[in-house]
């Protein structure tokens, strides 16, 4: 080899390593400047969570908003029942469901379904005891919620049930 060529090998061999670190060098560099870039949001994600929130976050502006607004609350209260039991007057489901759990075991000093437990107060009568059932008692006895905390009872509905308890004395 030729004083010439072994200048040329050194020479060549010195650009390949120094290409070599240079390329190790980007691929640091180029993976550090992924870290730094946020993961991109996935659009079926956004679209989704903008569907959700939409009947909530929609902007209602101007009379097509206004109407858009009105006719939404009259669905909703048109939807909603307003009376618990869809109205039902069957007095044993109402117990079962509402009454029991104090006059079944006579928690909180609640009378329970046996005679004895209502001698002192049957001269109040069935509308008396319905009168106190929808307004709530604080008596000897302890206290009763009105409605036995369900609000969304009608009169007519406590009435029923009231009846429904005497019955079974
Ligand atoms: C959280 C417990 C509780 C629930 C639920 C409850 N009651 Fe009572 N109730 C009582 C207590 C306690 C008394 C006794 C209050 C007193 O006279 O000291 C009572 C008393 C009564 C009386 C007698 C009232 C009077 O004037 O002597 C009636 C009638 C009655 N409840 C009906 C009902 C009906 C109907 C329901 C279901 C819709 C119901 N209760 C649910 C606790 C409850």
């Amino acid at each position: 080899m030729s004083e010439h060529d072994k200048t040329f090998m050194r020479n060549f061999g010195l650009l390949i390593a120094g290409l070599m670190v240079f390329c190790v060098i980007l691929i640091i560099f180029a993976s550090k400047i992924n870290e730094q870039i946020l993961p991109t949001e996935n659009p079926e994600r956004e679209r989704r969570i903008a569907e959700r929130v939409a009947p909530v976050g929609g902007v209602y502006a101007g009379d097509t908003g206004r109407a858009a607004l009105a006719e939404q609350q009259a669905q909703a209260a048109s939807s909603a029942p307003t009376v618990a039991f869809d109205g039902s007057l069957d007095g044993e489901m109402i117990y079962n469901t509402v009454c029991m759990a104090c006059h079944t075991t006579g928690a909180a000093g609640a009378p329970m379904l046996v005679a004895e437990a209502w001698t002192g107060r049957m001269d109040k009568g069935v509308d008396g005891l319905t009168a106190s059932a929808i307004a709530g008692i604080q008596g000897e006895a302890g206290y009763m919620p009105p409605r036995g905390g369900r609000p969304d009872l009608s009169d007519e509905q406590v009435q029923a049930t009231v009846e429904w308890m005497l019955n079974q004395l």
